[in-house]
């Protein structure tokens, strides 16, 4: 299904993207080889497991080539939260408002599967300041910090969005 006149937005999960989803993370620069693997595991447990793997994903492509993903899910044990795993685009096309289609795409299939509130994490350094930016942009708030939950000096932030 075309969302824009430029890209074409992807639902179903596909074996290749498992290496097209470790290229772009890796590429980022923004994670680490563990978690580069973790981005990886997730394509493959929905390959393997279907919506049961309680992972869905949108991938943005131009092309043939991947620009960028979504990854989200609801949240065990709990009514309507749902987490967005995974969000990413790629250097070139960054600032071009695909990071802000992927995650309204997101919120639409979640409102559509009965989500009510949208959970997104990140990291307090410098780093991540245009990653807090993106969300605050998007309509997300600021509602905890957990300090020195990634590492010594490096708090989580957590952000909402209530649809
Ligand atoms: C965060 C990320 C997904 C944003 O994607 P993007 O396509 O560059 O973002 P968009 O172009 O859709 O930007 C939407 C809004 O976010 C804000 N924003 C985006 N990048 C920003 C930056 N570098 N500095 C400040 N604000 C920024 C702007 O307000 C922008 O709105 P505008 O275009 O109307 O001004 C992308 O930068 C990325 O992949 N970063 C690395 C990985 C990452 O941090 N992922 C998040 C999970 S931890």
């Amino acid at each position: 299904m075309f969302e824009t006149d430029r890209r074409l937005l992807r639902r179903t999960v596909r074996p290749e993207d498992a290496a097209a989803v470790r290229e772009l993370v890796g590429a980022t620069g923004f994670f680490s080889p563990a978690e580069i693997n973790v981005a990886e595991e997730l394509v493959l447990d929905r390959l393997r497991l279907g919506a049961a793997s309680g992972y869905e994903f949108i991938f943005a492509e131009q092309d043939d080539r991947l620009n960028g993903y979504a990854c989200f899910g609801e949240i065990p044990c709990t009514s309507r939260r749902y987490d967005l795993y995974w969000l990413a685009v790629e250097q070139e096309v960054r600032g071009q408002g695909l990071g802000r289609q992927l995650l309204a795409a997101a919120e639409n299939d979640i409102r559509s599967m009965g989500g009510a509130h949208v959970y997104a994490e990140t990291s307090s350094r410098d780093q991540y300041l245009p990653t807090r930016r993106f969300y605050e942009a998007c309509g997300y708030d600021n509602i905890a910090r957990l300090a020195d939950f990634y590492a010594a000096g490096d708090d989580k932030v957590v952000y909402r969005k209530i649809l």
